[in-house]
């Protein structure tokens, strides 16, 4: 397999074509932004945390019957990937309250509530990701009905999936951001972004201390040590 052009740069990943049909090369960096590009910085080491750690949760999913972009890990930054057709929306769980949602209900950092609570953001860095609900997706012709229901059931089933695979590694998970495309070859709503402590909430279950890009975006430092203790917990979860 060859990698081609670039045909996509974000500012922490970047899309290769390939000689493949319909399967891109993803290739995570090692810069880190947050609060809409404000805050930025460079962490040698994350690029390649967090290329294993989506690898073994999007894995994971394949492997549960929720279907993901995610066909084989390439290299220490790279993985290989089904092509999608971008869906410009944000899924985001929550199963506590934390951050923006904290301050928007009113409510401690870490409220704890029986359900499930699901948010929709419109990706739109010009308009600061806004909160939006399905009849916006629908009028602003970015989903159906049908497969805004696709999204949120993927969503949800990630989560059941998810949150016990990360208690069995003294974590909880407290929310995270999942995003979606139309794969290229069949058509279908699949998860088509990385899942990692930058687009989770992770919680060590015994100290409370955060393993994820709050380390960054709050200024705590040991960003990288905890991305790595995150992976190497995951690890032996599944080794198991
Ligand atoms: P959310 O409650 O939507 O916003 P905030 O980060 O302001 O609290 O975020 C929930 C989770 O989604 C959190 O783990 C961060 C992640 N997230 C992203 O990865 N990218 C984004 O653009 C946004 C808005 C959230």
């Amino acid at each position: 397999m060859t990698k081609r052009e670039l045909i996509f740069e974000g500012n922490e990943k970047q899309v290769f074509s390939t000689d493949i049909p319909d399967q891109v090369i993803f290739r995570y960096k090692d810069v880190m932004v947050a609060y809409n590009n404000v805050k930025r910085a460079r962490f040698a080491g994350k690029g390649a945390l967090n290329n294993q750690i989506s690898a073994i949760l999007l894995n994971y999913l394949n492997e549960n019957g929720v279907e993901t972009h995610y066909i084989k890990t390439l290299g220490e930054k790279e993985q290989l990937c089904r092509m999608i057709e971008i869906i410009p929306l944000q899924v985001v769980v929550h199963n506590r309250i934390a951050g923006s949602l904290a301050y928007r209900l009113g409510v401690q950092e870490g409220f704890s509530h029986p359900n499930t609570v699901v948010d929709l953001r419109y990706n739109n860095d010009d308009l600061d990701d806004p909160l939006i609900n399905r009849d916006h997706a629908v009028a602003l012709g970015l989903a159906s009905y049908q497969e805004l229901d696709e999204m949120y059931n993927s969503a949800r089933r990630a989560n059941d999936l998810l949150k016990p695979l990360f208690h069995k590694a003294g974590i909880e998970l407290v929310d995270m951001k999942i995003e979606f495309g139309r794969a290229a070859d069949t058509g279908a709503i699949i998860i088509s972004d990385e899942i990692s402590p930058d687009t989770c909430r992770l919680w060590d279950e015994a100290t409370g201390e955060r393993l994820d890009k709050d380390r960054f975006r709050l200024d705590l430092s040991r960003v990288v040590e905890s991305y790595s203790a995150v992976l190497e917990r995951l690890n032996k979860v599944i080794s198991k």
